[in-house]
């Protein structure tokens, strides 16, 4: 028996947690505790809103006394952090809020989670989950390894790499159970459309240009977020105290190698001409301080715990691309109001 506390499950990696949480283990009590920002939809959750074992707590972590309720109304035993600001143009228009949710937000569960936990702390985990990016900027060659030095680059992920040294700093000071995983890019259903897969597979039905930071050579290691999600399961039930987990896909991509794969896809699902969407890659201001390339070596996950990734790229891009043109009412949603706005900000004058 467990009481899972899992933060931002009304997110994208999030809701997938959440969902196979709820599903595989009938016996844990899930607690989706979000604050509901911009990003958490729990229209996301449809399928597991009406399961015994899911509960919703709305709150947010940079108020403690949120956490403090939820860990009392439920007895919270452990403790899925998700919940985060996560997107790194987001970040450098406004640092604080990242300080603000991802820095004082973690620190606020790790004290609740401790002062909860004290009479005997190895009996509880606090898991939480980060970002390669926490590690900084790849040049051609060379991998990221649990050891690699942390080297965050922009607000998102110096916020990201500090949350880190507070999970640890915690379980060497306090004696906490802490595990930390720190994953590659996702995509998949329900990513928010500012991130670059969902925005492009958008744009591109409503044949609107597609920015292409800089020029496009940018490269990301991808993974299938349902992937991630059994990552994230092995790694809470497997992993060893204090230990860090990378999680990749092997699977490597320039962004513009990205950018055309999309358009053909969406051409083929669409019955448009393969290629013709092709027309609509534009070419715009690169980002501030932008990482050149991540990539992931996921050695120590596969051989210490048993995990890889179960999808090929071109399997689960072809499912997500039909994922998002089935689900244009949530599309519809999500890009409606304050999206505009956002949009507006940060592509006009690029
Ligand atoms: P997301 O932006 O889609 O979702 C974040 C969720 O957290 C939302 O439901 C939001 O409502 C909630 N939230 C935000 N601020 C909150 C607050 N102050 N209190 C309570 N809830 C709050 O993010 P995501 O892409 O699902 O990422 C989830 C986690 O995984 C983050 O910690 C992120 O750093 C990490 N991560 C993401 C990726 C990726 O590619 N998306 C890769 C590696 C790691
Ligand atoms: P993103 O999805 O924001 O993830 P991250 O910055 O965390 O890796 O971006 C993925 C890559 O795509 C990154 O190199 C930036 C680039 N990108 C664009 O070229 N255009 C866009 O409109 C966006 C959102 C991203």
């Amino acid at each position: 028996m467990k009481n899972i506390l899992i933060t931002g499950g009304a997110g994208f990696i999030g809701s997938h947690v959440v969902r196979l949480f709820v599903n595989q283990y009938p016996n844990y009590q899930i607690i989706n505790f979000d604050a509901l920002t911009y990003a958490g939809n729990l229209e996301n959750l449809k399928d597991v809103e009406s399961a015994d074992n899911y509960h919703f707590f709305k709150g947010n972590i940079v108020n403690e006394a949120d956490i403090q309720k939820a860990f009392d109304q439920y007895e919270v035993t452990d403790v899925i952090h998700l919940a985060a600001e996560s997107h790194v143009d987001r970040s450098i228009s406004d640092p604080m809020a990242f300080v603000k949710t991802n820095v004082i937000g973690t620190v606020n569960l790790l004290n609740v989670a401790k002062r909860a936990w004290n009479e005997d702390l190895s009996q509880h985990l606090f898991y939480h989950v980060s970002t390669d990016e926490v590690y900084g900027s790849l040049g051609d060659e060379g991998l990221f390894m649990e050891t690699t030095p942390y080297d965050p680059q922009s607000p998102y992920s110096a916020s990201k790499a500090s949350s880190d040294h507070f999970v640890r700093a915690y379980a060497n000071t306090y004696g906490m159970k802490t595990v930390i995983s720190n994953c590659s890019n996702n995509y998949g259903p329900n990513q928010f459309p500012e991130k670059l897969i969902p925005l492009l597979i958008n744009n591109i039905k409503a044949q609107k240009p597609l920015p292409v930071y800089g020029k496009g050579e940018n490269i990301r290691d991808w993974l299938f977020v349902e992937d991630h999600a059994k990552a994230i399961d092995i790694v809470f039930h497997k992993g060893k105290d204090q230990e860090t987990y990378n999680i990749g896909g092997f699977n490597e991509w320039k962004n513009i190698d990205i950018v055309r794969l999309v358009c053909d896809e969406v051409d083929r699902q669409l019955g448009r001409a393969v290629g013709s969407s092709q027309n609509l890659i534009t070419f715009v201001k690169d980002r501030a301080g932008h990482d050149m390339r991540y990539a992931i070596d996921a050695k120590k996950i596969k051989e210490q715990l048993g995990w890889e990734p179960s999808l090929q790229f071109e399997e689960g891009l072809s499912k997500t691309v039909a994922w998002y043109l089935t689900n244009e009412n949530w599309l519809m949603r999500v890009t409606s109001g304050a999206y505009q706005t956002y949009y507006q900000q940060q592509y006009t004058n690029n």
